[in-house]
């Protein structure tokens, strides 16, 4: 039996890690743009020595995905259901990438068996499902997807701003139960009112594009300044903001200091019939409190896509045992609730499906972590076509001193055309590029590098 070039150090104890930025996912996609658009083409390199790449993809994730892994000549094997960690433990091991989105669960067990494992794709937006410490420590980076349905959930936020101003459920719902009940009185026109958005962000953003469109005038509140799209104009505070919108809605990521951001006091600086929408997170808004201002008709509508709690499968009751106000939330004229579906359309899963796939391809075989959620971030120009007997080292190994020195030692005979190293909690990452390193040499060098006492993994793209 043939083995993969990439060696694995024993798993050493834990590390701390925090999710990349924001601003991560931009670098990615103008890099993307770089390795497109480059007059000398790069060349494939074998991500692993002597055998196939095997993939295993779950959870029915998408068929453009599918076929990303195979254009590469990856062996894919697709299953439409999840796994359970017993199954995953029993069939983890022959894998060099696994797919999966959030039924999933990828633990530190199963980790611990995934003993060929370099990669793994979370083709949804969280990554909780994933044991990302033990991942780490295994230098197996994970790659999600944070923001391809923004569009999707600005997309949403437009229709609920026209639904609530024309009690379009009520009067569909009454139709719905056999009443015709045509009426005008208050129902509005959103041309010339004013949309507060609040997270001037990825869905913010967007939202802001669409909304002017539509006639509106966007304010914006961010704790970071920004230049605005279009018309749009920043305001100095929440306050602010709540005082002057017709519209407000939330877009905020769920941190200690946005939960219950909008409370009992917020509610009250708003406009006297204005509306609330929050389709961010179910924490940052205080829902007894919203509860009051509309039953004291102080606001005259609300659309809310996401909740404190939230059931766990679908057919499951929404109900006061889950959160102690559903009940009288549900029973609320003009109160547009959805189960948390404002990311959810079938151009989302796509570009999911698209960038997860080409980011774990980028990482096979070309060593790039760009936008990874719990590594250091490092990439390195493709080597290109002309530069033949180039080759690339990717060295994961405990971030602590004397690494680079022992790593530079063992290269030094030869001529490193590029190095770049980064550090995330106690994971280090270096990647070199390296000129001239004859086919003899190799294992030697590749036991050298593997043999350093912090080394995680080792592969040699060639
Ligand atoms: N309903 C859904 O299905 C769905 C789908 C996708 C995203 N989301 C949620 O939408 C939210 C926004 O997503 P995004 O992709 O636009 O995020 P983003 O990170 O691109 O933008 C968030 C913005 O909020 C700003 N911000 C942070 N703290 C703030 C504060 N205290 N006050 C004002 N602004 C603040 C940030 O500076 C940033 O500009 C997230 O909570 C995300 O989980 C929901």
């Amino acid at each position: 039996m043939t083995s993969p070039i990439s060696i694995r150090a024993p798993l050493p104890t834990a590390v701390s890690i925090s999710p990349s930025t924001t601003t991560i996912h931009d670098r990615l996609k103008s890099s993307r743009k770089q390795h497109d658009q480059y007059l000398h083409p790069p060349r494939v390199l074998h991500p692993i020595d002597n055998e196939d790449v095997r993939v295993l993809v779950l959870e029915n994730i998408s068929a453009e995905a599918v076929d990303t892994f195979k254009a590469k000549g990856f062996h894919v094997d697709h299953y439409k259901r999840a796994m359970s960690e017993d199954e995953l433990v029993e069939k983890i091991g022959s894998y060099h990438a696994i797919g999966i989105r959030s039924k999933t669960k990828l633990t530190a067990r199963v980790i611990k068996a995934a003993t060929k494992l370099l990669v793994i794709g979370c083709f949804c937006i969280g990554t909780n499902q994933v044991d990302l410490t033990s991942a780490a420590n295994a230098g197996i980076p994970v790659f999600n997807s944070p923001f391809s349905n923004s569009r999707s959930v600005a997309e949403l936020v437009m229709s609920e701003v026209v639904a609530l101003s024309r009690q379009l459920f009520e009067r569909s719902y009454e139709l719905r139960t056999g009443v015709w009940n045509k009426q005008s009185k208050n129902c509005w026109e959103v041309r010339g009112k004013t949309l507060g958005i609040v997270g001037y962000g990825h869905i913010g953003a967007q939202l802001s594009v669409l909304a002017e469109a539509f006639g509106m005038r966007v304010l914006f509140h961010d704790v970071i300044n920004i230049m605005p799209l279009g018309q749009a104009r920043q305001v100095d505070s929440l306050s602010t903001l709540l005082a002057e919108s017709d519209f407000i809605t939330l877009h905020v990521p769920e941190l200690p200091e946005t939960i219950n951001m909008m409370s009992r006091e917020e509610f009250a600086q708003m406009k006297q019939g204005a509306y609330f929408i929050n389709n961010a997170r179910g924490t940052v808004t205080d829902i007894p409190s919203l509860v009051e201002a509309l039953k004291s008709g102080h606001l005259a509508g609300a659309a809310i896509d996401v909740f404190p709690a939230e059931p766990a499968s679908n057919g499951a009751p929404f109900d006061d045992q889950l959160n102690s106000w559903a009940s009288e939330l549900r029973n609320i004229p003009n109160v547009i609730l959805t189960p948390h579906i404002g990311g959810s359309t079938e151009e989302a899963q796509r570009m999911i499906g698209d960038e997860v796939s080409q980011s774990l391809t980028r990482y096979l075989g070309y060593g790039t972590t760009l936008a990874c959620v719990n590594f250091p971030e490092v990439d390195l120009r493709a080597i290109t076509l002309e530069q033949g007997t180039h080759i690339r080292m990717c060295h994961v190994h405990r971030n602590q001193p004397g690494v680079l020195k022992q790593v530079n030692d063992a290269l030094s005979p030869y001529n490193v055309e590029k190095q770049y190293s980064d550090s995330k909690g106690h994971i280090a990452y270096v990647m070199a590029d390296i000129a001239d390193v004859s086919p003899k040499d190799l294992p030697r060098l590749r036991e050298r590098i593997s043999g350093t006492q912090a080394n995680i993994l080792t592969r040699f793209l060639i």
